[in-house]
């Protein structure tokens, strides 16, 4: 028997949900009410502002009837039933302060022994939406990488899978950038040098979130992609050297990029971004776009980039990553606010092209409305 009471004042009530007591205040519960006055029945939105709520709203009755609540408000003598699965979904009285770094449980960190587990989807089946869309594409969001395989060997193939899941987001590069590569061994300066791993565009502010790089050609030797979880290797920062971590999230690190004429991008950004609860929301990590770090006070800058290097090794370190060589057809998409990436360098002759691209970052909200076929508008879309 689910137990519930209001508090004398009215001002929140105590419901037991899934064994544990939890308290709404009632200006929450007013504010968050679901009846078609107060949401737009349809696309959900909230059709008030606060000040059309009373500010001593109280709770004037509250009643259990099977799965829902029926809640009475005072002064304005309204009645609305919540089902108790949202409120246990939304409950916010729980117990506990989370430590700097917390992740929502959405999110898994990862590390080398994903290879064995790669979000792998076949472009064919993916192009058809559904359930293999689906997993696909929760696995890009718990893991923040994914790889596709079996897609067309063209010139914009890669628009394609942009398609599955988002837009594109173009910038001073275009709706789409090169990287093609003519490997000739008798002269060193066609070699394909290997990249350290690392965030694309963190001079770009807001930072590109999903990128997608597809290959189209790729008959050099080396030239593989890595992957690295930005996320697992703060974590292991704040594992092994909290300090270090605290001082990466604390200042701010500095990029920019002045490549073409009339083009001059700079951000001031931490390298381990933090929400104001402390939840992790980015990494931002590129040795060739990295400017002069002048917002670290004196007496910390040593502190600094001793925390810097350490976080570069274990970014290097190969127990961290997942390795892979694309074919033709095959391309990866990677959540660039969290996973780095990389490449070897190459070796004999040949060459390696591959189309990349900037989309908006994928938010998966709404299974439910994804098997009844709003796809496009409300289970995975873009935002900037
Ligand atoms: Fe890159």
């Amino acid at each position: 028997m689910t137990s519930l009471s209001l508090s004398p004042d009215g001002s929140y009530l105590t419901l037991e949900l899934m064994g544990q007591p939890r308290r709404f205040h009632a200006i929450w519960l007013r504010d968050n009410a679901q009846d078609p006055e107060t949401r737009a029945p349809g696309n959900g939105q909230r059709l008030l502002a606060l000040r059309d709520i009373p500010a001593k709203t109280r709770l004037a009755a509250a009643e259990l009837s099977g799965e829902t609540l029926q809640v009475s408000f005072a002064p304005e003598d309204k009645t609305v039933a919540f089902d108790l699965s949202w409120l246990a979904a939304n409950a916010y009285d729980k117990a506990g302060q989370k430590a700097a770094g917390w992740l929502p449980e959405h999110l898994t960190p990862w590390n080398s022994s994903l290879m064995s587990d790669v979000p792998l989807g076949d472009f064919q089946e993916l192009a058809k939406g559904g359930d293999a869309l689906r997993d696909w594409l929760g696995k890009v969001n718990r893991y923040g990488f994914g790889k596709v395989v079996n897609g067309p060997i063209e010139d914009g193939a890669l628009f394609s899978v942009v398609d599955l899941f988002g837009y594109v987001r173009e910038t001073n590069y275009g709706r789409h950038f090169e990287v093609r590569t003519e490997v000739n061994p008798t002269n060193l300066a066609f070699t394909g040098l290997g990249l350290q791993a690392h965030t694309d565009n963190p001079y770009r502010d807001p930072v590109p979130t999903v990128q997608v790089l597809y290959c189209l050609e790729s008959s050099a030797a080396g030239g593989e992609n890595m992957v690295v979880d930005g996320f697992a290797a703060a974590l292991r920062l704040r594992e092994e050297r909290e300090e270090y971590f605290d001082v990466l999230a604390r200042y701010c690190a500095r990029f920019e990029y002045a490549g073409e004429t009339g083009v001059f991008l700079t951000s001031r950004r931490p390298m381990i971004e933090l929400a104001s609860d402390g939840e992790l929301v980015a990494v931002r990590f590129n040795n060739r776009s990295a400017a002069a770090i002048t917002d670290v006070p004196y007496d910390q800058m040593e502190a600094y980039y001793d925390a810097y290097r350490q976080l570069a090794e274990f970014i290097d370190d190969p127990a961290m990553g997942v390795a892979f060589k694309l074919e033709p057809g095959e391309s990866f998409i990677v959540d660039n606010t969290r996973v780095l990436h990389a490449r070897t360098g190459y070796s004999g002759a040949g060459s390696r092209w591959l189309h990349g691209c900037c989309s908006g970052a994928i938010v998966i909200t709404c299974w439910s409305r994804w098997a009844s076929g709003s796809r496009g508008r409300y289970s995975a879309h873009a935002t900037m």
